[in-house]
């Protein structure tokens, strides 16, 4: 049985797994994707274990929130932790809208897309310029108030954005950019979200597909390629990277009798500053791979190896 966790302040409980869904409907961000196999994946996450959906507007602009709609509609929607987050504005070219208006709008437009009444968790998916971050947060508190929505969260803010938009306790979760091999929010925004009790969902959990292991030392990419404009994928940072996780990671996964994903998933299900891992998947298989991870314990001596593993990476 796996640990639940409360997000925030919010009544909103969540199993410590979810799926990461910008690969469920998201023709405008990847190729190669298709309705069906979102709608497959979304099913194969909660058959086997997660809890949490995280989609968004800008997902498909749209489509991902209506594939899940479609997805969960045999499902008990009680047991699913729905996340998802607008900002952008299309009568803007997308750029971020944080106006009260604009947000209450936003929730609407999702509720119906998924087919639901209230939305566990809604984020705001990126600071704009102009609203004051406190207004924007007053706006979803009047939603939560309303249980359109039952937890606030933010996205991508910097650490005095998320203060501004926390003047009044009313953030309950976060979610940035964190893995093994980004760490600088353990610094910049964790210290803050554990004073304040505002839980935190890390993106990019499996480095876009890197911590998976499935990308071989030596390996190289065509220039037109996403992985060509990622330092990640570059020289001695790559070797060092591959070089960890064959050498650090890969002996715990035998031991385990676990894949090399679901021994980094579980490291960060079991790290303390993380609520929620909501890993992206392609296709069901990878979901069911990917859910695997909640059958894995790890020693808190093979947690801190693998934290240790990824420490110094070269830039
Ligand atoms: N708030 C924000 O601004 C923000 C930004 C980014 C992401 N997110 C959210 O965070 C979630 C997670 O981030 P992410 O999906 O971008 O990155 P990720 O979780 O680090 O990587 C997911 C990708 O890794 C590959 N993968 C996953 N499981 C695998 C397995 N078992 N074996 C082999 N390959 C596997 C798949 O890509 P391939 O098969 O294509 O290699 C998958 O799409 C997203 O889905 C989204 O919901 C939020």
């Amino acid at each position: 049985m796996t640990n639940h966790v409360r997000i925030g302040h919010s009544d909103v409980v969540s199993g410590p797994l979810g799926l990461g869904t910008n690969k469920v409907g998201g023709h405008n961000l990847f190729t190669g994707l298709d309705d069906q196999t979102g709608i497959r994946t979304v099913k194969a996450a909660l058959d086997h274990g997660m809890t949490m959906l995280d989609t968004a507007f800008m997902y498909g602009l749209g489509n991902s929130e209506r594939l899940i709609g479609q997805a969960i509609a045999d499902y008990d929607r009680h047991q699913i932790v729905i996340a998802t987050k607008a900002a952008q504005d299309p009568a803007q070219g997308l750029r971020p809208n944080n106006r009260p208006a604009f947000l209450t709008a936003q929730v609407d437009h999702a509720l119906q897309r998924l087919g639901t009444d209230y939305l566990d968790i809604f984020y705001i998916h990126f600071p704009d310029s102009d609203t004051p971050k406190y207004e924007a947060v007053g706006a979803l508190q009047r939603l939560k108030e309303a249980g359109k929505i039952r937890a606030i969260g933010v996205s991508n803010f910097s650490p005095a954005q998320l203060a501004e938009a926390n003047q009044d306790g009313y953030v309950d979760i976060v979610e940035d950019a964190y893995n093994l091999i980004d760490r600088q929010n353990e610094q910049r925004l964790m210290p803050y979200l554990q004073a304040h009790h505002i839980s935190f969902v890390p993106y990019f959990p499996l480095a876009s597909g890197l911590l998976t292991g499935k990308y071989r030392a030596g390996q190289t990419f065509s220039e037109d390629s996403w992985q060509a404009r990622q330092a990640n994928f570059h020289g001695d940072r790559f070797a060092a990277i591959t070089a960890a996780l064959a050498t650090v990671v890969q002996p715990i996964a035998a031991a385990h009798q676990a894949t090399i994903a679901q021994t980094i998933l579980a490291w960060y299900i079991q790290a303390p500053t993380i609520a929620v891992v909501i890993p992206g998947a392609r296709t069901p298989e990878q979901a069911m791979q990917n859910a695997q991870a909640l059958t894995v314990r790890l020693t808190s001596q093979e947690s801190k190896q693998i934290a240790a593993a990824f420490k110094q990476l070269p830039d």
